[in-house]
């Protein structure tokens, strides 16, 4: 019998020495909780496939951006849900649309202590549910959506945001909403450019949290998910037309993106942990089929661990909560 002369085991052993040789560590402050808000409510209203995750009231919205900053989250992307739609999107540029007046209330009560982002695309604006205007035709037409992009971004800086975030997956978004917030003065505001985004199934529940009233797919504007090469061309292109951060979406099923989009470029790379990698644990937990805190931790280690440096989680607020405990 041969004895191994090597034994990885020794660093095992106790908890002590685990965490000394720990590789890979998720700070609070990584963590970003996408947060919708609802026109027109006066109290929050759970989300049916997204167990744990309401659709705000202003009032309640507010306080939950207090909970997350409290519990150490390192920023805030807001979502707005409008009572009504029409063919432009036209609430998502207005001041007083739902998002607009949530990113003001949001930054007047945490703007001080965390970073406030606001997704940047016509999806929960439109009566058709695309990320962006129609042709005559029905297909979304990328330069006249660009002109949208650009007025939304000016004023979601208007409101106060800190960072936009479009996610809409029209070619060359990050430049137009680049040069439209420096024409307008607002150069301070960064760009979280959903650099790598897939025409994702995992985006089920978001779609239930906005209401949204899509038919059809994203196929024509957002990714192949057989694709990797063709998301470091896109995030190539982001950092060129100025993206100062950039985000591979969906997160779970996109490691080895988000590992080769870590390798390609040296702005900070942020993941979404989408709304059903999300429900997917929740269900399973709920069946008591897995110990959902450790399910928890583990995506968020992974995620870190392929990459991200950033990661937009629903579970943000209450993972922030476990990882102070931890460490
Ligand atoms: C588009 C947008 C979507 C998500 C974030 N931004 C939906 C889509 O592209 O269809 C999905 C996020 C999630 O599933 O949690 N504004």
């Amino acid at each position: 019998m041969s004895y191994p002369e090597v034994r990885p085991r020794r660093l095992r052993r106790t908890p002590a020495i685990r965490r000394l040789v720990e590789e890979t560590r998720v700070a609070p402050a990584e963590l970003v909780l996408p947060m919708f808000v609802r026109e027109g409510l006066t109290d929050s209203r759970p989300v049916a496939s997204l167990p744990g995750v309401v659709q705000h009231s202003r009032d309640s919205l507010r306080k939950a951006a207090v909970e997350a900053v409290q519990a150490g989250v390192g920023g805030i992307m807001l979502f707005g849900v409008p009572e009504t739609r029409d063919e432009t999107g036209s609430a998502g540029c207005r001041p007083d649309g739902i998002l607009n007046m949530a990113i003001r209330d949001v930054v007047t009560e945490v703007g001080d202590a965390t970073v406030v982002m606001s997704d940047l695309c016509l999806d929960e604006f439109t009566s058709h549910g695309h990320c962006g205007l129609l042709t005559p035709d029905g297909s979304v037409d990328n330069d006249a959506t660009l002109a949208a992009y650009a007025e939304m971004a000016v004023a979601q800086a208007a409101a106060g945001v800190h960072v936009v975030g479009p996610s809409g997956m029209m070619d060359g978004q990050v430049g137009v909403v680049r040069r439209a917030l420096d024409a307008a003065g607002y150069q301070d505001v960064s760009i979280l450019a959903y650099a790598a985004k897939y025409a994702s199934a995992f985006y089920g529940p978001f779609r239930d949290a906005v209401e949204s009233a899509l038919e059809g797919d994203r196929r024509s504007y957002q990714q192949d998910p057989a694709n990797l090469r063709e998301s470091l061309r896109e995030v190539r292109l982001d950092v060129a037309e100025g993206a100062d951060l950039v985000m591979v979406k969906p997160a779970l099923p996109y490691l080895d993106v988000l590992a080769a989009v870590r390798a390609e470029v040296d702005v900070p790379v942020a993941a979404y942990q989408v709304s059903g990698e999300y429900a997917m644990v929740e269900a399973a937990a709920a069946n008591g089929w897995i110990d959902r805190d450790r399910v928890m931790l583990e995506t968020l280690t992974s995620i870190r661990r392929a990459g991200a440096q950033i990661i937009l989680t629903y579970w943000a607020t209450e993972a922030a909560r476990l990882l102070r405990e931890r460490y």
